[in-house]
């Protein structure tokens, strides 16, 4: 009931002047009108309240179109997200949660028949309890031993040439110290795990004893757009371990500006070479703000876009950052296969993180760094949701999540969606003579009658997120274009690797078979 209406009408009756003005005979007459009005207002008030009433429950229903499908399934597979982080209430889960609601989850906890775990922190010491015994269809958002990859100390000290070199303290002092003097130009930065509090020091600066800390070079000269420094993140998503399957969102990614101008340069001012919580945003940058604010385009877009304006190839860094990806996946695959040795399955974990990454003057990718939990909260940024709610929205969609399927069905095949002839390749070859004699050919491991059903279940897995990628694109096993694939030898290795596991080899062979079949395969 409209409050205003309620007030007029109060006002009309309390006014005393009014009654008088009339003589009684037309006193009854106005009285009848007057009630016959409230009448008719009413009815027209009660049609509009039932008509508001439909729209709202159509709204609701279009904006969750599944919630009720699942919630009356006979099956009683209801879908449980259980979401576990601290300090919840502050709502910096609020993206993670709109998106499970979404797509039909209700969020509960380790008390529910919970189908994922989406948890803040590396879960594996303090829910150990709970995830010792997973049911068949429980998801959960991290790898046993991603630490490797996500530990700052660990990672920085890992050789590869696009991580700026570092060295680990206290143990590795002594070589830092002679590197350092044959190096005096070098600026240093020291980090430690827990904080990026970083600040440029001399070596002579430099407190050498600190435990778990590193130092690490600093990258100057860094590529500037309208004298900021910035970084680029970019959403990458671990779905299998032996074999690997990487992907990364292809469409979009984070990119935050330091709050000064680089130059003139000075070290006690961290805000010209620290991207921080209190970064600029992109549509602060005079060149960047129209493309993003006015045309509408993207992060990614935007920056790409300026770098073309420039005549400069954006095509190579983004090459580049998908290379050091891949590497540092391949580095740590042996750990993650350790660590997880002790679960059942792998089939239950996905990741996503954020690689950040810095490019100096000539265009060179540095990686500084791996964030497990990347921060989803558009609390300082509102423009944030759209691209954490497509980051999160991705993820969901690519390990199956997005989709309802049945409990039932997860084991091994989800009927209508893919089937064992699905993931056959190379028919060329397995009709041929030597691979219908013998397996021991190594292009003869694909065909049906080489393959378990261990392997039948992984290229399956495999299938069906590539159909289920949305934005996201693999970045391992490589993708590689159907004249590569046609020219493919299967006795050889993925370009650029010396070694590799027999797992990731059939997997990387699998997909240049599929390549074959369908261009949507290739690159
Ligand atoms: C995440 O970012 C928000 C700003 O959007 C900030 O307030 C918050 O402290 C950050 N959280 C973490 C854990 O870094
Ligand atoms: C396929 O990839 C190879 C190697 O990267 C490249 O040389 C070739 O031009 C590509 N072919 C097509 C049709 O894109």
């Amino acid at each position: 009931m409209d409050y205003r209406d309620f007030e007029m009408n109060k006002h009309f009756h309390s006014d005393g002047s009014f009654r008088s003005k009339f003589r009684k005979s037309s006193k009854f007459m106005y009285l009848v009108a007057f009630v016959l009005f409230l009448g008719v207002a009413l009815t027209f008030l009660n049609i509009f309240e039932l008509h508001k009433m439909r729209e709202d429950y159509n709204q609701h229903h279009e904006m969750f179109p599944h919630v009720e499908g699942i919630q009356d399934d006979k099956t009683g597979t209801g879908q449980v997200v259980w979401v576990q982080g601290k300090n919840m209430h502050s709502g910096y889960l609020k993206h993670v949660h709109n998106v499970f609601q979404q797509i039909g989850f209700t969020p509960g906890d380790q008390s529910d028949d919970w189908t994922v775990l989406w948890a803040h922190d590396y879960p594996f010491k303090t829910l150990s309890k709970e995830l010792a015994h997973l049911k068949k269809y429980q998801k959960v958002n991290h790898f046993p031993g991603s630490g490797f990859i996500t530990n700052k100390v660990s990672l920085a000290t890992s050789k590869m040439k696009f991580i700026p070199k570092a060295f680990k303290l206290p143990s590795q002092k002594d070589q830092f110290v002679a590197f350092s003097k044959s190096h005096p130009d070098m600026m240093w930065v020291q980090k430690n795990n827990n904080h990026r509090g970083i600040q440029i020091k001399g070596a002579e600066e430099l407190d050498m004893t600190k435990e778990g800390s590193f130092i690490q070079e600093f990258i100057d000269k860094p590529f500037l757009i309208d004298g900021h420094k910035f970084d680029i993140g970019v959403y990458t998503i671990l779905t299998s371990i032996n074999p690997l399957r990487v992907y990364i969102v292809e469409d979009d990614a984070l990119i935050r500006f330091c709050p000064e101008e680089y130059y003139p340069f000075d070290t006690a001012v961290r805000d010209k070479y620290v991207v921080h919580d209190e970064y600029m945003p992109l549509w602060k940058i005079p060149s960047l703000r129209s493309l993003y604010s006015d045309k509408g385009f993207n992060f990614k877009t935007t920056l790409n876009q300026y770098m073309k304006s420039k005549g400069l190839d954006y095509e190579k860094v983004w090459n580049d950052m998908k290379s050091a990806i891949q590497q540092v996946y391949l580095e740590k695959e042996p750990k993650l296969i350790e660590y997880s040795a002790k679960y059942p399955s792998t089939d239950h974990f996905f990741e996503m993180v954020r690689f950040d990454f810095v490019l100096d003057e000539k265009l060179n990718t540095y990686l500084m760094e791996v964030n497990m939990s990347p921060n989803l909260s558009s609390r300082h940024f509102a423009q944030n949701k759209r691209l954490y709610e497509h980051v999160v929205f991705n993820v969901l969609s690519l390990v199956g999540l997005a989709e309802y399927v049945s409990h039932e069905h997860l084991d091994y095949e989800e009927i209508g969606r893919v089937a064992p002839t699905d993931v056959r390749v190379f028919p060329e070859v397995c009709n041929g003579k030597i691979c219908s004699e013998s397996c021991v050919s190594s292009q003869c491991k694909l065909c049906r009658r080489c393959v378990n059903r261990q392997t039948e279940t992984f290229l399956m897995r495999a299938y069906l997120e590539h159909n289920r990628r949305w934005s996201t694109r693999r970045v391992l096993p490589p993708p590689v274009n159907q004249t590569q694939a046609l020219l493919w030898d299967p006795a050889t290795y993925w370009p650029g690797s010396e070694t590799m596991s027999d797992r990731n080899r059939l997997m990387f062979h699998w997909f240049v078979g599929k390549c074959r079949q369908s261009m949507d395969f290739c690159v």
